[in-house]
């Protein structure tokens, strides 16, 4: 195993050669905001929050898919970053209807949480509220379309621990979405196996426990985590 090392905001580092810049970071107990990460997952790169500065780059690069390399030089936190994600978080809240305060997920989302870290009092950007819709259909859950924020946690954390791979995404640019089964609803799509990672892996409100009213839906990551680390370690075979 080789190691490489680099700075990170000025702070000496060595790291794993397989590394990404994230796991750097995180190891050495530098946060770097993320929304579409998580740790167990597929890499997709997506949200763009995770955006830093790398030396002799003009480029920002997305931290969880660029890996460590020798002698790199690292910024996780400057004022043009900043500006970037906080524009991000805008731009997120301007495209769908993230209304907290009638959302099931008030108080315990990470859009939120984020928007509060950046300073996000108010959004310069025009609303789109598109008209979207709210799937009931499933017997323990539901799933609303204003609140996604295509991160495609619930895309991978059910294909890839759960192996149902009963989401997808449909549709290009303003009219891509998350579709179930045959794009058909929830409730009728047969390879859910009503485990709820989906629900527990979801960032916002989109996915919530039926029954569920504002400021209700806690998402239980601890036992998501618990589940992708004894699917890593393969706990469960003797
Ligand atoms: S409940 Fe489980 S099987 Fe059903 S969609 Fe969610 S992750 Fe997939
Ligand atoms: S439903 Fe939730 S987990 Fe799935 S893509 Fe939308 S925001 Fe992400
Ligand atoms: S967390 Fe890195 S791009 Fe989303």
């Amino acid at each position: 195993m080789s190691v490489k090392t680099l700075t990170i905001n000025d702070q000496l580092i060595s790291a794993h050669e397989n590394a990404t810049i994230l796991d750097a970071a995180r190891e050495a107990g530098i946060e770097i905001p993320t929304l579409c990460h998580v740790e167990g997952l597929s890499l997709i790169g997506a949200c763009r929050l995770c955006l830093v500065e790398i030396g002799g780059s003009p480029k920002l690069q997305a931290a969880c898919v660029t890996q460590v390399a020798e002698g790199m030089v690292v910024h996780t936190q400057s004022e043009r970053l900043q500006s970037y994600r906080r524009m991000i978080i805008e731009l997120l809240f301007a495209e769908g209807n993230h209304v907290c305060s009638v959302c099931v997920s008030n108080g315990h989302c990470e859009l939120q949480d984020l928007a509060i870290a950046h300073g996000m009092d108010h959004v310069r950007f025009e609303y789109q509220y598109p008209e979207r819709s709210v799937d009931l259909s499933h017997e323990n859950f539901g799933l609303d379309h204003n609140r996604c924020v295509l991160c495609t946690r619930c895309v991978r954390v059910c294909d890839e621990i759960e192996g149902a791979h009963t989401w997808d995404l449909a549709g290009r640019g303003h009219n891509a979405h998350v579709i179930t089964g045959m794009n058909q609803p929830w409730g009728d799509a047969q390879s859910c196996t009503s485990c709820g990672k989906c629900v527990n892996a979801c960032p916002t409100g989109a996915i919530f426990y039926r029954g569920s009213t504002v400021g209700e839906m806690e998402h239980d990551r601890a036992q998501l985590e618990f589940i992708m680390t004894a699917q890593q370690k393969r706990q469960w075979v003797r």
